[in-house]
């Protein structure tokens, strides 16, 4: 898939049908201010200032449309209308504080992947009369579209060299350099459990690595598990459970999608994101239960079961993570069922060794309706990860609480003097509900971006 694939935006502009967002209790003084002719249809339409309405004048012709909300502050309160109003330029009348958020859910709502389906009907669209908002819901938008984009693009379309043109192109757009490392070359350069997890695929197994900003500027780097497809390798998953591992490259499309966010929004720091790139694949070259690999870190790694791969390509780019002392990394990670099974598959879990980072994340996470729950590294299940022949196993020997033993895994990697933050995510909806489409998406993204922004104000 090529970059940027285009998706509606909000456009920056003054005409348009007025579209009226008011809370509930702002009803009745809207009404007052009304016509008898808007007083009369609200009345004989039995509107009672829920939901939306269309108001049209005596030619029968749209005037207005009115949607009256709860908590309109709410991230997606608003975001069901989009789908609801016919097809025309709608131009937003609200109060300032809610603009940004209801251009946001507009443009989340108005997602549809058609890179392969032929879309029905047009849609309506938003205008707005102040550029810089809508300029930051665009920026907001097209993130989370990048994100979809690549999780819900099929892993035939979306492997390692594909996602190596999609990171290159979003790193000129923004003036970043782009660089990887491909096949061989990951063993030349020691990343072997990059190269042990991904040697088995006819799509050869790739490093790429995104760097922007000034080298004056703090450093921040990203770390994203891009598994194109999970396969399961030699301990095949079941069918059910590998029908949607085409999202299993969810981390490396989140770090792009928080890259996209920092980058827009021009933040002063040093950008780096690493992504390990591979498809976890069956062959006669595939690396097998019982080997054992030696870490880029120099720890060696038994492996119990091939399927828990998402680890072993991150622990190496952790490794590469730390070695230029980041003032923070962030990881994310479609890495394990439990994590589900713990929070279900709409609150991402996080992991940190940094209390004051996870303490404000999940505050600011709360501000955004973009929740992120912070889960233990209870240290006493590292005891768990032990392996007879190798300094660690790959797996726990029991599957309770493995989303912690996969980040305490994560966290042997990890230098203890840098903050660090492991997100483990669904990368997917399974329902849909307003403003969050079924298929691929987001999770956590703008938590991180904010507490980033705030962090690092220029
Ligand atoms: N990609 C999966 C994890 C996953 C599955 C995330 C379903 C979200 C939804 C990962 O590579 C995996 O297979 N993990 C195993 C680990 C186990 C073998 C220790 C799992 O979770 O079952
Ligand atoms: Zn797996
Ligand atoms: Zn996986």
């Amino acid at each position: 898939m090529s970059w940027p694939y285009m998706h509606q935006t909000i456009q920056h502009a003054s005409d348009g049908t007025p579209l009226y967002l008011l809370e509930k209790n702002q009803f009745p003084n809207w009404l007052q201010q009304q016509d008898a002719f808007v007083k009369n249809w609200l009345k004989n339409t039995q509107y009672e200032g829920r939901g939306l309405t269309l108001i049209p004048d005596n030619n029968g012709e749209l005037v207005c449309a009115l949607f009256c909300g709860e908590d309109l502050q709410s991230l997606f309160a608003s975001a069901d209308i989009a789908k609801q109003l016919p097809p025309q330029q709608f131009t937003l009348c609200c109060d300032t504080e809610l603009e940004l958020n209801a251009a946001i859910a507009w443009g989340l709502s108005s997602y549809q992947f058609d890179k392969y389906k032929k879309v029905e009907a047009p849609q309506a669209t938003l205008a707005l009369a102040n550029d810089d908002i809508a300029q930051q819901a665009n920026n907001v938008i097209q993130a989370t579209c990048l994100v979809r984009d690549m999780i819900n693009t099929p892993a035939g379309d979306m492997m390692p060299e594909h996602m190596a043109q999609t990171v290159k192109a979003v790193a000129q757009q923004f003036g970043g350099t782009f660089s990887q490392l491909v096949d061989e070359e990951l063993l030349e350069h020691n990343y072997p459990t990059i190269h042990a997890v991904g040697r088995a695929s006819v799509h050869a197994p790739r490093l790429l690595d995104l760097r922007w900003g000034d080298k004056q500027h703090p450093k921040v780097t990203l770390v994203g598990k891009g598994v194109c497809f999970d396969s399961g390798g030699l301990d095949l998953k079941p069918s059910g459970a590998m029908r949607l591992m085409k999202k299993d490259m969810g981390g490396a499309a989140h770090v792009m999608g928080l890259a996209y966010l920092i980058m827009s929004h021009n933040l002063p720091i040093q950008l780096r994101v690493i992504i390990p790139s591979v498809e976890n694949a069956v062959s006669a070259n595939a690396f097998r239960p019982g080997d054992v690999i030696k870490t880029r870190h120099g720890i060696s790694v038994e492996i119990d079961n091939t399927d828990a791969e998402g680890r072993l390509v991150l622990c190496d780019a952790l490794s590469e993570a730390c070695n230029d002392k980041p003032d923070v990394i962030f990881d994310f990670a479609t890495l394990t069922g439990a994590c589900r099974v713990a929070l279900g598959t709409e609150l991402p879990g996080f992991f940190s060794n940094d209390n004051q980072i996870a303490q404000d994340l999940m505050a600011v996470g709360e501000e955004n309706d973009d929740p992120v729950w912070r889960l233990p590294l209870h240290k006493a299940y590292r005891g768990l990860l032990k392996s007879d022949v190798a300094d660690i196993s790959n797996c726990a020997s029991t599957p309770f609480g493995g989303a912690i033993t996969a980040a305490l895994y994560l966290q042997e990697f990890v230098h203890k003097d840098i903050p660090w933050l492991h997100f483990d995510v669904m990368a997917w909806n399974n329902r849909n509900l307003p403003g969050r489409p079924v298929g691929g998406e987001a999770f956590g993204i703008r938590t991180v971006f904010d507490y980033l922004a705030q962090r690092y104000s220029a």
